[in-house]
């Protein structure tokens, strides 16, 4: 008896080993024995994120994956009998977004607050942010994430988008190259990144409902582009389709945009994701090409598996989104075992954010050269809230969970200066008390997602402004701006300043002026502002943006000298908001509709409208002053095999060593569009140049580049004729101009989609 139940008993392991073996496991098998093996209700699950962590109910986190990564935005579904893992997604874009504490865990968990993305490509340097990209990327690995979703590369097409901070450029070329760069960066850790929001999500203002109604031509040439260019040079693991409906098509629902453009046309071979909740219809998304629905919620399954079942959509569509989720795990850390650390290096990335930083930020008026502050300066007295309250970066999914943030005021101690101390008081009780009006309401997990409500200025009495001006060397006046996700900004007291803030401006400034000392104005914002009517007063105005955590520090280093700026500007800053071609059609203060937004302007965003159109701006786009000047010389051309090469030396003609960005734009010979009347083709930066150093700076224009979008032949146009090659220091100061010549019209057939109804 006993014999034979140790017999039974070995069969069945033996007959279970069998069964088990036949079972393919990811990474052992191929991938599709591994489709192959899976019921529908796996393949639907895979599809369909866990959920979100902090929803209750239908859309709950499911099982292990809610322990993995708290904070995190998101999981895939994890699948064990195929040795599937679960793997995990996290914001995006200024450095990971998770949880900093953990129940019952005396660790933290904190991240580098680096740059916004503004900021970054103010930098105009691909290299400087690839290495951002790099230590970003090394802390979603520590801490194990897989993907990072980031980066973000919408148009600016407003100055009032309540996310431009995130996003890099009006421009689509700087944009895409930015974008490239941050990827590569991202990925070279062996995790992947998220390019979004694919595309045309240029607004917060019903962003879930909001139809861009915008020609196949601006779609091309301006909001696609970026997209385009990051994906041809930087392979990106996934990219996330935006909320927003485009000519009556939700992004996420259109095969146009996720396949029949992203892939078929650009070759793109990764996995495509929605926005947290974004479009309707789930079966829909699917055969578009949209391959897994984030966070994910169990009514998307149900509709999935129903439209299989009644044949609405074909089981080989769903098997192909399937493909490109495996293929997603498969290259995940998670999926290779990875064993993080939970310790990324914090103190050198600290130093990769201050030294970044300093590389965006742009000096936009330097009067009898205030800046850098001279060795004598070493009294300051600092105005503005925000020298107190320093703001490292946006809020929403933008934001990230630091240490600490550098205020301007430790910044400034850090590096030896004297800080006005009755001033400083009298500013951090103002704040306080402030502040202890406005506390957002701990239940209310929108309100703490939200920017935070910041007190208005004071401006000190004529007596005490007197005195303080007696006392120090040199007053700073900081101008701060915050916004995130779901608002955008106002004009009134955001776009505009406040009557106090330019009231401070004026009477701080007569007040130190009056003394023969300089007024500096720092802007810690990050999104543009208006800036005509009080530029005037200033000595000098540096643009710090929203620079990170080492924010202060940043700053300190610019004002000091210790670092000479060499950022410029990735978008106009216009007269007036109505200046901008994009005004008259932008939901500003919610007033207007908001169930679509009429792209009236077309392709002339930003500087294509100002300059075609000859409108008075406050500062071009592509300006940036340093402490030192540059001179161009030598411009020469090549043209090789559809190639046009400009190179140009640039010389450091001042006293102080210094880079500078030299910019190419080209303006087209008439033909049967309209063009305007100069576009970026190409940019470089220059190595640190000490005073009378040259550098033979080389850009490259391929025909293509040249080429516009003409919707009458769906076919990207390259005219024949004469271009001029600009080469310039700002979209208003051409150093050099070449004539290249194309002696044939070229043509590249696209797909006829995403048509304006
Ligand atoms: C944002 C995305 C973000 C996602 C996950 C959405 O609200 O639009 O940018 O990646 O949430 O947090």
């Amino acid at each position: 008896m006993k014999n034979k139940t140790i017999l039974i008993t070995l069969t069945s392991a033996l007959f279970l080993t069998s069964c088990a073996e036949k079972v393919p496991q990811l990474g052992k098998a191929p991938v599709d024995d591994i489709i192959a093996a899976m019921t529908l209700d796996e393949k639907v699950k895979l599809l369909i994120g866990t959920g979100m962590a902090g929803l209750t109910g239908d859309s709950a986190v499911v099982g292990e994956t809610k322990s993995l990564v708290p904070g995190a935005a998101g999981t895939t579904y994890p699948i064990p009998r195929l040795g599937i893992p679960t793997i995990v997604l996290a914001d995006g874009p200024a450095g990971l977004r998770i949880s900093p504490t953990r129940e019952n865990d005396p660790n933290t968990y904190y991240c580098t607050a680096f740059p916004v993305g503004t900021l970054l490509a103010s930098t105009w340097n691909t290299e400087l942010v690839e290495q951002v990209g790099q230590a970003m990327g090394n802390e979603v690995l520590e801490y194990g994430a897989d993907v990072l979703l980031a980066p973000a590369l919408n148009i600016h097409r407003n100055p009032l988008c309540g996310r431009n901070f995130e996003y890099y450029s009006e421009d689509p070329v700087i944009s895409g190259k930015i974008a490239a760069a941050m990827t590569k960066g991202v990925q070279s850790n062996g995790v992947g990144v998220s390019l979004k929001h694919y595309a045309a999500n240029n607004q917060e203002t019903n962003r879930m409902g909001n139809d861009s109604r915008v020609t196949p031509r601006a779609l091309r040439e301006i909001y696609l582009k970026g997209f385009e260019i990051a994906v041809k040079e930087a392979d990106p693991w996934t990219i996330m389709s935006s909320y927003n409906l485009i000519n009556g098509v939700y992004a996420s629902e259109s095969r146009d945009l996720q396949t029949t453009i992203l892939r078929d046309e650009w070759g793109f071979k990764g996995t495509v994701m929605t926005d947290w909740f974004g479009g309707k219809n789930a079966p829909a998304q699917m055969h578009a090409g949209n391959d897994l629905l984030m966070p994910g919620y169990p009514q998307q399954m149900t509709d999935i598996v129903e439209a299989v079942q009644n044949g609405t959509l074909s089981e080989a569509d769903i098997n192909t989104n399937v493909k490109r989720v495996l293929e997603l795990v498969l290259k995940s850390p998670r999926f290779k075992g990875y064993k993080y650390s939970n310790k990324p290096d914090l103190d050198a990335h600290a130093v990769v954010t201050r030294q970044s930083a300093s590389e965006g930020m742009v000096l936009l008026k330097n009067e009898n050269e205030a800046l850098p502050l001279s060795a004598s300066v070493r009294k300051v007295a600092a105005y503005g809230i925000t020298s107190y309250d320093f703001i490292a970066g946006g809020t929403g999914s933008g934001d990230v969970n630091e240490a600490y943030t550098v205020s301007l005021v430790q910044g400034l101690e850090n590096a030896g200066y004297a800080l006005n101390a009755a001033l400083k008081v009298q500013y951090e009780e103002y704040i306080e008390a402030e502040n202890a009006k406005n506390v957002p309401d701990p239940n209310d997990k929108y309100a703490m997602f939200m920017p935070k409500v910041r007190p208005g200025e004071f401006v000190p009495t004529a007596t005490e402004l007197n005195k303080q001006a007696q006392s120090a060397d040199v007053a700073l006046i900081t101008i701060g701006r915050t916004s995130g996700e779901f608002l955008d900004r106002k004009l009134t007291g955001d776009f505009e300043l406040t009557n106090e803030e330019q009231e401070l401006i004026a009477t701080v400034s007569k007040a130190f002026q009056s003394l023969g000392k300089k007024a500096i104005v720092i802007l810690n914002i990050g999104g543009v502002i208006e800036t005509a009517s009080w530029k005037n007063t200033p000595d000098a105005i540096l643009l710090a943006w929203q620079a990170g955590q080492e924010g202060g520090n940043t700053v300190a280093d610019a004002l000091s000298g210790k670092v000479n700026p060499s950022g410029k500007l990735t978008m106009t800053f216009p007269v007036k908001f109505m200046d901008a071609a994009s005004s008259a059609n932008f939901p500003v203060d919610s007033v207007r509709n908001i169930d679509y937004t009429i792209y009236e302007e077309d392709i002339y965003v930003g500087y294509r409208y100002f300059d075609t159109y000859k409108k008075d701006v406050s500062y071009p786009f592509g300006y940036g002053l340093s402490y030192t000047t540059f001179e161009y010389s030598n411009a020469q051309l090549k043209n090789a095999a559809d190639v046009f090469t400009v190179t140009i030396d640039v010389k450091n003609t001042g006293k102080i060593s210094g880079k500078e960005v030299v910019q190419l734009y080209a303006s087209a010979p008439a033909g049967a569009l309209g063009k305007p009347m100069q576009e970026l083709k190409a940019f470089a930066k220059t190595k640190e140049l000490k005073p009378g150093e040259s550098e033979t700076i080389t850009l490259t224009v391929d025909y293509t580049d040249l080429a516009s979008y003409d919707e009458s032949k769906s076919a990207w146009v390259t005219d024949s004729g004469t271009y001029k090659l600009l080469v310039a220091a700002s979209s208003r100061n051409v150093k050099a101009t070449v004539d290249a010549v194309v002696a044939e019209a070229k043509e590249v057939k696209t797909n006829d989609v995403l048509k304006l109804k």
